[in-house]
C-alpha cells in the first residue's frame, strides 16, 4: 500500500492532530510528515507522545511537537494553539482524532460512563474547533478542519450509544461550520472510517474472546478491514490544497460496510448458486 499525493504536497503547512501518538492518529501524521508538513500530536499521556515523536522524526526525518493536553480542558488546548504558533508559526489544519469507546449495554452505564464518552468525543472535538477557529478568525487566516467520526454518526447503533451520540454531534457540528465559517475560508470536513484495526479500538470494542467470535471483516462486502495507509491517503488529500473545494462532506472509507448491513436483502450473499439455479426454474412460484 502506497502513499497517493505527490511528494511535498502539504510542504510547509502546519497540522494539530488530537489524539496523534496512537493508531489512526499516528498513522496519518506519520503520511502528513512523509508529505513535508510540521505536525503536533497532543493526547493525555505525554510519555506515549514523546515516543511517537521520536519515532515519527527518525523514521520521517520530519518536525514533531509532541503536547500533553486532555481535549476536555479549554486551557490546556488554548496552550497546544499557543506553543504551536511559537514553535511552527501559522496553523493551517486540525484533525480532530482523539476519542474514548467501550461497548456496553446502555442500561448497565452509570450516568459518568455516558458523561466521559460525550467529553472526550463531542465537547473534545467542539472545544478544540472553538479555540482554533477563533484564533484564525481573529488573525484573519484561513484553516481547514478534518473530524473523524464513524459511520454510526447517522445509523445509529446499539452498545456504543454514548460514543453514537458524540460523533453524530460531531458530524452537526462539521456540517454546521463548513457554511457558517465558510466566509472566513475555513473549510470543515469528516471521514467516516469501518473498522481498522488498532490497539485502542480492537481492545474496547472487541475484548477478551469476542475478537474470535465476530470477525469484523465478515461484515464487509470487501471482505477485509482498512489499511492504515489508505485512509492516511484521504486524510492527507483532505488535509491538502487539492480538495480546496471540498466542504462540509463526510467521506465514508467501510469497504461499503454500512451500506451493506442497512440492505433489505444482503443476507442472501449466503445463498449457494445451485439454490440460485433452482429458484431460477420455479420463476418463484415454490417447489
Ligand atoms: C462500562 C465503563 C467502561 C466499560 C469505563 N467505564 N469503562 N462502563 N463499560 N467498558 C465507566 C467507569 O466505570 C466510570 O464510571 C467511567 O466510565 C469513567 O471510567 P474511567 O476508567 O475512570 O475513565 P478513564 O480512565 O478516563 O478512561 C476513559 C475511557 C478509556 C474512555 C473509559 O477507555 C480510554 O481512555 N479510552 C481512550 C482511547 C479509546 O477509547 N480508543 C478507542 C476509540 S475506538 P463510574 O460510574 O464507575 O465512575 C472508536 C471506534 C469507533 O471510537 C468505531 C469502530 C468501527
Ligand atoms: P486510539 O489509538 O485509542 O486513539 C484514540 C486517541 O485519543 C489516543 O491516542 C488517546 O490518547 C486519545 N485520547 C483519548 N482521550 C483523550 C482526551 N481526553 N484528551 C486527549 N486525547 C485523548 O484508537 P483509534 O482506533 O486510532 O481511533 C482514532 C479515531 O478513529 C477515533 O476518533 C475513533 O473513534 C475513530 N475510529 C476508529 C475506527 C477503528 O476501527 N479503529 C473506526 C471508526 C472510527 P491518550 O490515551 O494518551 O489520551
Amino acid at each position: 500500500m502506497e502513499g497517493m499525493l505527490k511528494p511535498g504536497s502539504l510542504q510547509g503547512k502546519t497540522v494539530i492532530i488530537t489524539g496523534g501518538g496512537t493508531g489512526l492518529g499516528k498513522s496519518m501524521g506519520k503520511y502528513m510528515l512523509e508529505l513535508g508538513a510540521n505536525l503536533v500530536i497532543t493526547s493525555r499521556k505525554k510519555e506515549v507522545l514523546d515516543k511517537t515523536a521520536a519515532e515519527l522524526e527518525q523514521a520521517t526525518g520530519g518536525k514533531v511537537l509532541a503536547l500533553g493536553c486532555d481535549v476536555r480542558k479549554y486551557e490546556e488546548i488554548e496552550n497546544v494553539i499557543k506553543e504551536t504558533e511559537k514553535r511552527f508559526g501559522q496553523i493551517h489544519g486540525v484533525l480532530n482524532n482523539a476519542a474514548g469507546n467501550f461497548i456496553s449495554p446502555t442500561e448497565r452505564l452509570s450516568h459518568r460512563a455516558f458523561d466521559i464518552i460525550v467529553d472526550i468525543v463531542l465537547k473534545g472535538t467542539y472545544y478544540m474547533t472553538l479555540a482554533a477557529g477563533k484564533n484564525w478568525i481573529q488573525q484573519k487566516q484561513s484553516g481547514n478542519f478534518l473530524n473523524i467520526v464513524t459511520t454510526y454518526a447517522w445509523t445509529g447503533s446499539g452498545y456504543v450509544v454514548p460514543s453514537a451520540c458524540s460523533k453524530a454531534g460531531v458530524l452537526a457540528l462539521t456540517r454546521s461550520l463548513a457554511v457558517e465559517w465558510a466566509k472566513y475560508k475555513i473549510r470543515s470536513n469528516a471521514i467516516a472510517p469501518g473498522p481498522f484495526p488498532t490497539e485502542g479500538a480492537w481492545s474496547r470494542l472487541l475484548p477478551g474472546d469476542l475478537v474470535k467470535k465476530f470477525d469484523p471483516a465478515a461484515r464487509i462486502p470487501l471482505k477485509r478491514v482498512g489499511e492504515h495507509q489508505e485512509l492516511a491517503n484521504l486524510a492527507a488529500y483532505l488535509m491538502s490544497d487539492y480538495s480546496a473545494y471540498i466542504n462540509g462532506e463526510v467521506i465514508t472509507i467501510d469497504g461499503g460496510e454500512w451500506l451493506r448491513n442497512g440492505g433489505e436483502f444482503s443476507h442472501l450473499e449466503t445463498i449457494p448458486e445451485e439454490m440460485w439455479d433452482q429458484l431460477e426454474k420455479t420463476k418463484g412460484k415454490g417447489a
